[in-house]
């Protein structure tokens, strides 16, 4: 069984309410209908009635049974306008401001996460990475021992003698630019538990990656990666984790004991961080492209379970971060 199997199946166990707000997009609502028959989710889709009709309609999806909500006519929106007015009014938002965003289909899904109304979201089909991230991170805010939220790639690459039967996780490659080595750290310990309750990881092994191992080269940026690596190993002691090391090092048997001798996890890491955004988001697609990966993403380190989803993504592509999202809101 493939890991979005797994998680499917995982999916189906418990069934969590996950929120479109996208509700009125074509792939979105034919996702909504794949979800909704197949057990994996209790969809809820926002938009107007009409819109989602017409979608669906388009889409050729049927949505018999799947609940809506339309942000512009709820009555519930009041209610949220008071609560995201609670949560931001020290950062200028006054009640007005509040009322007019919760008919923001991506605010009032938000909000439907924060109060315990769905289990978590999915966006992003429509909206920038940045327009979903912003209000996720405003309202829901990272999880209190996390510092940071970041996201999780997991590659489920052709080579199974790599990581995990084949399954190598990535981070960060979708959120944090520039990360210091204190967020590195955090990355990496919201990576490791990403790899253990996602992908069914009994053991994960974090790699630090640079283009250096062990001191193979002298450089600031290297400096950074090594102090990561020893604050890790302070917030997370019992996490097997090393570095700096080459990916060659971290993911190679005979590379990682030639360059990174008694290394615990050099050679057979199955856990990769990368040093900034530039490198993770190029490296993620490298492996998908030319390395033949499926790829599947999800935030982490969120208080609750939101993800965002690439623009050109397909139905399919909707339903597996779903099906995702729903694995993350049972822990
Ligand atoms: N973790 C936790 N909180 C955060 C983080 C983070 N990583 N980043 C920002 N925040 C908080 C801020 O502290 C702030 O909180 P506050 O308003 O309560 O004080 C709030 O989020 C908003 O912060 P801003 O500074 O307004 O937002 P910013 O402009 O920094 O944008 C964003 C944050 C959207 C995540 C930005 O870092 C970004 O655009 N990242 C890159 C996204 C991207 O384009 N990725 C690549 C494409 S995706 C792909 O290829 C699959």
């Amino acid at each position: 069984m493939s890991m979005i199997e797994k998680v499917k199946a995982k999916a189906k166990s418990d069934i969590k309410k996950i929120v479109l707000p996208e509700g009125d997009e074509e792939r979105t609502v034919k996702a909504a209908s794949i979800l909704k028959a197949e057990g994996l989710a209790e969809p809820v889709l926002l938009g107007s009635p009409e819109k989602i009709k017409a979608a669906a309609d388009k889409a050729g999806a049927d949505i018999t049974g799947i609940a809506t909500e339309d942000p512009e006519t709820s009555p519930i929106a009041a209610e949220y306008a008071d609560a995201l007015y609670e949560i931001r009014k020290n950062k200028g938002v006054t009640p007005e401001d509040a009322a007019k965003l919760v008919r923001d289909p991506m605010y009032y899904g938000i909000m439907m996460v924060k109060t315990g109304d769905a289990d978590g979201l999915v966006s992003g089909a429509v909206h920038t990475t940045g327009d979903m991230l912003r209000p996720a991170l405003q309202i829901i805010k990272t999880k209190p021992e996390m510092k940071v939220v970041s996201s999780s790639f997991l590659m489920d690459c052709p080579n199974k003698s790599l990581g995990e039967d084949g399954l190598l996780v990535y981070a960060d490659c979708v959120v944090m630019p520039a990360p210091t080595a204190e967020e590195l750290a955090y990355i990496a310990i919201a990576a490791a538990d990403t790899a253990k309750r996602l992908c069914g990881f009994t053991e994960p092994r974090v790699a630090f990656l640079s283009f250096s191992s062990k001191g193979s080269a002298k450089h600031d940026s290297v400096n950074k990666i090594q102090q990561a690596v020893a604050l890790a190993h302070e917030l997370a002691p019992d996490l097997l984790l090393d570095g700096e090391l080459q990916y060659d090092a971290a993911i190679v048997p005979e590379i990682g004991a030639s360059k990174a001798p008694g290394s615990p996890v050099a050679g057979r890491a199955n856990v990769l961080i990368f040093p900034d955004l530039q490198a993770g988001n190029i490296g993620y697609k490298i492996t998908q492209r030319v390395g033949g990966a499926d790829c599947f993403a999800v935030l982490q380190g969120l208080n609750m379970p939101c993800n965002d989803l690439s623009r050109g993504c397909s139905v399919e592509d909707i339903v597996n971060t779903v099906a995702m999202t729903a694995v993350q809101a049972q822990i």
